[in-house]
């Protein structure tokens, strides 16, 4: 049959090259406005740093942190804990880790089992790397030796970070420390999450300079935000540059622009690397007078921003300073929880969150 002059097979064969036309057109429409496909996802989600400076380690007495409160970060909506470990002065002559601190170690990695948490054990000792990298490597390499047979038999829920933050004389031996520290995991623990982030304290500014072994997919890089430190180290007794700087705002359109360009940046090259993320820490110095409602709108941002890009996220930190815990009121600071997992359990006190199992750990 004719149709106008045009024979119906011709016809239906120009309306099904329309058809793909049209289809092929739509699909590549949707390509140029579709979201750049997702990264890798991380092992763990929403974290806490914890036990950065409480004198629990060698002196339990003294401790600030209660074991009940692995429960509570937990019922609060968290599933980790990132654990700041400084074994590095509690090392003998020949860099033989005092027993009583891997004891403890034993504990805090028992107890956040227990809790259901997840749990990094970060070696922290990233200010003495800093000024004594010689030192460092060598007592790096003694701690991950002994820390790696210890817990080689721990579940995947467990993840050894390499060093926090290396800098400065850390900066130009970072990529031979990060492979010989490697080695030495991947010898007991070859499929162990190992976290990982680039020189100059984990910046994101640095992360090109980052060499990871190309078949070793069992690394979670990290890296660090507290951007800009003008905001968040003000009045941070600590920080010569910032202590003395008060009255510092953040939220503009601008300053949201800035971050979002920032992760997409870490997100960028996590896509290229094919590698998960965690922002392993950040948050606002609480003892400078910025108004609460200002600290937890910039930590709801980070945290709302890190989640759009799947970075898995950590808050610096329980307890200490920056906290999200009140230890003396035994008490979530209400504002700082509710901007790390909105709408999840609020500012209860601890004693109310349910009781749960404590137990000694000994993983040797
Ligand atoms: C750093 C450190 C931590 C310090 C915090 C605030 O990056 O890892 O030990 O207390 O950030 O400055």
């Amino acid at each position: 049959m004719k149709f106008r002059g045009v024979r119906c097979s011709d016809l239906m064969m120009m309306l099904r090259l329309l058809a793909v036309a049209v289809v092929g057109g739509l699909s590549v429409a949707s390509c140029a406005g579709q979201e750049p496909p997702p990264l890798p996802p991380p092992p763990i989600h929403r974290g806490l740093n914890i036990l950065g400076s409480d004198p629990i380690w060698m002196n339990p007495a003294a401790g600030r942190f209660r074991p009940e409160y692995f429960a509570t970060i937990k019922s609060a909506g968290f599933d980790f804990v990132r654990v700041a470990a400084g074994a590095m002065r509690y090392m003998d002559a020949s860099d033989q880790i005092d027993p009583r601190y891997l004891q403890r170690m034993d504990w805090v990695v028992a107890n956040a089992r227990a809790a259901g948490l997840s749990v990094i054990i970060d070696e922290h000792d990233f200010q003495f790397c800093a000024s004594n990298a010689v030192l460092c490597r060598r007592k790096l390499l003694a701690f991950w030796r002994q820390v790696s047979i210890r817990y080689r038999r721990e579940p995947s829920t467990v993840l050894f970070e390499i060093l926090n933050e290396p800098k400065w004389q850390m900066d130009p031996v970072w990529n031979d420390t990060i492979a010989d520290v490697l080695k030495v995991i991947r010898a007991t623990n070859p499929d162990r999450t190992v976290v990982i982030g680039p020189r100059m304290a984990n910046k994101i500014q640095t992360l090109d300079d980052l060499r990871l072994p190309d078949d070793d997919r069992h690394i979670l890089v990290t890296f660090h935000y507290y951007e800009p430190h003008s905001f968040s180290h003000q009045g941070a007794p600590w920080d010569p540059q910032w202590k003395s700087v008060h009255g510092q705002t953040w939220g503009s359109p601008g300053d949201r622009a800035t971050l979002a360009a920032d992760f997409d940046r870490m997100a960028a090259w996590a896509r290229r690397e094919r590698r998960p993320v965690l922002l392993g820490e950040f948050g606002a110095y609480d003892g400078s007078g910025t108004p609460i409602a200002q600290r937890s709108n910039y930590v709801d941002a980070i945290a709302r921003e890190a989640e759009k890009h799947g970075f898995a996220w950590c808050y610096w930190q329980f307890d200490g300073d920056f906290i999200a815990y009140d230890v003396q009121r035994n008490a979530w600071v209400g504002p700082i929880l509710n901007a790390l997992i909105p709408g999840g359990a609020s500012a209860q006190p601890a004693e109310k969150a349910p009781a749960k199992r404590v137990v000694r750990g000994s993983s040797q």
